[in-house]
Order: structure tokens, then sequence, then C-alpha cells
């Protein structure tokens, strides 16, 4: 499935690695230019070098820590500077820890909350008033499937997800009829270095490829819906997630993520 991105300028956050780096690599298949965006200053080099060599697109890398505050304001200002406009944004960038709060280091959950939360609602605000200016833009939001029931041992992580997705249904309703496209996507466990903070305990079900999430959100571009999750079995779990009672769900999750005993969860 093809999505006519050809000749528009995506900015992808989490650039360097597992889904952020598919959505690069497949957009610049496509004919986009580039932004990518996420600590890994090497990484995104290397890989902005691959993606001009293979496909003679633009790419720009902008090396930032998205967990700071003003994080997002600094990364449009260096837009500003560059002369670049972003038609596509691809909010992915994204951390979630195993562990309970009360052994959790404060640190660890504000990461989460500035970068899974506050980043990519600022972006969104700074970007999207230039999109519908020009009547022209796709916001895509990446939550997953603990958007949909609250996840014990993961509470933060969770949190945050279930905050991308409301946000992004609320704001898919906001621009409707303005020629911007919002989508939140949700993918459940996916083949990636998430698990390397996450735990291994955070891994439910088999996971699927970084590029069938990529495939999902392309065709639920051309859907008129808000949100779409990735995979038919995570689609049918977090169905009746979302239609058990509140406790039957939080149990489930629970029972699913749950640490096995004695063994060591990075809690970084
Ligand atoms: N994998 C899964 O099972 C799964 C399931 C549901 C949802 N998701 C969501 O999918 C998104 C991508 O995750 P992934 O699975 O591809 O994980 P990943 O392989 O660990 O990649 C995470 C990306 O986020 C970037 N990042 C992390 N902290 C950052 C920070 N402080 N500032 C800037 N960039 C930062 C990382 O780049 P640097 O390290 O270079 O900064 C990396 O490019 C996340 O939002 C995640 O919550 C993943």
């Amino acid at each position: 499935m093809r999505f006519p991105f050809d000749g528009q300028r995506v900015l992808v956050t989490g650039a360097s690695l597992g889904i952020g780096r598919a959505f690069a690599t497949r957009m610049a298949a496509d004919g986009s230019d580039l932004v990518l965006v996420s600590r890994r200053r090497i990484a995104l080099t290397t890989l902005a070098d691959e993606l001009r060599a293979r496909y003679c697109v633009e790419v720009d890398v902008v090396a930032a820590d998205l967990s700071l505050p003003g994080a997002a304001a600094s990364l449009v200002s260096t837009l500003d500077r560059r002369g670049l406009k972003v038609d596509v944004l691809v909010n992915n960038a994204g951390l979630g820890v195993h562990g309970d709060l009360a052994q959790s280091r404060l640190v660890t959950v504000s990461q989460q909350i500035g970068v899974n939360v506050t980043a990519l609602t600022e972006l969104t605000t700074l970007l999207l008033p230039g999109m519908v200016a020009r009547r022209r833009g796709t916001v895509i939001n990446v939550a997953g499937t603990a958007a949909f029931q609250p996840v014990p041992h993961m509470a933060v992580y969770a949190a945050t997800k279930a905050y991308v997705l409301s946000f992004t249904r609320a704001l898919w309703s906001e621009t409707r009829g303005s020629g911007v496209r919002v989508l939140a996507v949700c993918p459940g466990a996916t083949d990636t270095a998430f698990f390397d903070i996450a735990g291994e305990a955070a891994s439910v079900g088999s996971r699927r490829t970084p590029e069938q999430v990529v495939d999902s959100t392309l065709r639920a571009l051309h859907s008129g819906y808000p949100d779409v999750v990735d995979g038919t079995a995570n689609a049918l779990l977090a169905r009746v997630a979302s239609r058990i009672p509140n406790r039957l769900a939080i149990t489930l999750a629970e029972r699913s993520v749950r640490p096995e005993p004695f063994s060591a969860v990075l809690i970084s």
C-alpha cells in the first residue's frame, strides 16, 4: 500500500531504531523528504546517508533529547532556522518502564511522561497550525494497545498511551475538514529494542514487525477512522479490553505483564 507523501517532508521522532526507523525507511522509499529526530546523532546520520543514497531524498538530522523541558520548542526553532516545513509529523519516540510505582525512580517516570506525552503534545501544538494554514498535513501519533486498559506494573506507561489515544481522537475531530489527517496507531508487542528498557515481562503475545506496524498505519490513513490497532489479534484484544468491566480488564492486564518471580527487571 502506497501513500502519496512524495515530495512532502516527514518528521519522524525516534527514527534511530525500531518502528520509527521503519517509518523513515518506508517514507523515503515512497519519495518523501525526511527530518530524523532522536538522541543518537551517529545512528541518525548513518541512516540519513543510507536513505539519501538509496532513495535520492533530502534527509535532515536533529539530535534531541525529547524528555527535556522545552525540547519540542527548541526542535521547532531548529526547523525554522533551517527553513524546513513539516507536512507529516510522526510522533513515534517513546519508552516504557516495567515496575511498580513504589519502587520506581522519579527520573524514569518523568522521562516516560516527557517523551510520550509532553514532547508529543508540544510538537503537535507547534506544527499543526502551519498544516492547517496550508490545508495539508498529517499527524501520526504512536500510542499502543496499552492505551485500552490500565496496566499494573506499567502504570505510567499505559497512562501515557491512554493519553495519546484520547488526545489524538479529540484532535481528529477538531481537524476534520481542515485538510489535516490525524491518526493514532496502536501497536501491540512489536519486535524492537523497546523491551531492552521495558523488560521481557512487558511483552504480551507474539511480536509483529515494525514494517507491519507501518503498513497498518499507511492503510489506515485511507480510512476515516481516528485510530488503528496493528494486527488482527491485537485489535481483538483491544476491543475486548474496552468492553469488559474495568476490574476484569485490570486483572487480566496485571496477569499478562506480571513479573516472573526472581527475574531482574531493568528499571533505568
Ligand atoms: N515495541 C513495542 O512492542 C511497542 C508496542 C506498543 C507501542 N510501542 C510504541 O512505539 C514507539 C516506538 O517504539 P519502538 O518499539 O520502536 O522502541 P525502540 O526500538 O526502543 O525505539 C524507541 C525510539 O525512541 C527514541 N527515544 C527514546 N527516548 C528518547 C528521548 N528521550 N528523546 C528522543 N528520542 C527518544 C529512541 O532513539 P534514541 O535512543 O536514539 O534517542 C528510538 O529511536 C514508542 O512510542 C512505543 O511506546 C512499541
